[in-house]
């Protein structure tokens, strides 16, 4: 099995290459930009070709969801119709694509977790490309499967965490949202998902009982709790207020409530998620450890 992981060098590609040194049923080949360039489809086809690449988990997208506001051309050509490239290159091979979405497609209206069946509406310009770039995958006859997520972070790359133990280091008291609702995922988490369900599908076939899933870590937070936590966990003594999202303008509007629903992907993989404080704490202590 040649496995391609694009956009490697970004949170969740970072977790899949230390995971993938346990997995030597498989051969896995790393590639982000420039390297790899997802939106160049003639580059993408030939590097499929040439190396045999028989599976791509696509770690590579446009995640600056403010930003995207004002690039949003950038974000569809990445989040999009780089996911496109992708399906139409894995078509030439018969190949298979697990591919990463967002909690943000929900406009985040419901009070209940949101299950994979729930209709979508995004309310910002990330999400809508999300959502794009998910109907490329659903809508394709590929063997492909789309696994929503939120709120990631990791030891790699730029997170909400890392930020909170920079400005706890840098102040005594700091502001946090705490009427936006969500649960908050490790990369490396969601990294063990990933190869579970190349290594685990049923006849060979990723897609055997569905092909959209939700994945976050179990438990739910405002981004409040979860700054609170990493202040415990960090041993920081920083204090954290709570606020409300009218204190925090931003460009993109986020939903006020995303839990995602996990019980698909629990029950057609049998796996356990760990609760969101366990992971956390487990990337603290390798943050502090760095
Ligand atoms: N981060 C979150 O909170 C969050 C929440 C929900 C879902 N997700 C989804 O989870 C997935 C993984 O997110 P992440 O946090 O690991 O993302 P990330 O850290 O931003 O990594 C994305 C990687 O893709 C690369 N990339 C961008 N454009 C590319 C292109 N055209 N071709 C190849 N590579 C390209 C980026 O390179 P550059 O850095 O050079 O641009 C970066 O290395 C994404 O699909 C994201 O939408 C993320």
């Amino acid at each position: 099995m040649n496995i391609l992981v694009t956009g490697a060098n970004g949170q969740l590609g970072s977790e899949i290459k230390q995971l993938a040194n346990f997995y030597k049923e498989a051969n896995f080949v790393f590639k982000d930009l420039p390297e790899l360039d997802i939106c160049n489809y003639a580059e993408l086809k030939n590097f499929v070709i040439e190396n045999k690449v028989n599976t791509i988990i696509n770690c590579a997208a446009y995640t600056a969801v403010d930003k995207a506001e004002v690039e949003k051309d950038i974000a569809q050509k990445v989040n999009y119709k780089g996911v496109q490239n992708l399906v139409d290159a894995l078509k030439t091979v018969n190949g298979k694509l697990v591919h990463i979405s967002t909690d943000y497609v929900f406009n985040g209206e419901n009070f209940v977790p949101y299950k994979e069946s729930d209709t979508v509406s995004p309310i910002g310009i990330y999400g809508e490309t999300k959502r794009k770039g998910e109907l490329a995958v659903l809508n394709s006859d590929i063997d492909g499967v789309v696994i929503r997520t939120s709120w990631l972070y990791s030891s790699y790359g730029n997170n909400f965490v890392k930020t909170m133990l920079k400005l706890g280091d840098e102040r005594e008291e700091l502001g946090v949202i705490f009427d936006q609702i969500g649960s908050p995922t490790y990369a490396k988490d969601l990294a063990q998902i990933c190869i579970t369900i190349i290594l685990k599908s049923k006849n060979n076939t990723l897609s055997s009982n569905g092909n959209l899933y939700h994945y976050s870590n179990e438990g739910v937070a405002s981004w409040y709790d979860f700054a609170k936590e990493i202040m415990i966990l960090g041993d920081n003594d920083c204090k954290v207020k709570p606020i409300e999202t009218k204190d925090y303008p931003t460009p993109a509007k986020r939903p006020h409530y995303s839990i995602l629903n996990k019980s698909k992907i629990k029950i057609d993989f049998d796996i356990e998620i760990p609760f969101w404080k366990d992971s956390l704490k487990e990337c603290i202590i390798k943050l502090k450890n760095k």
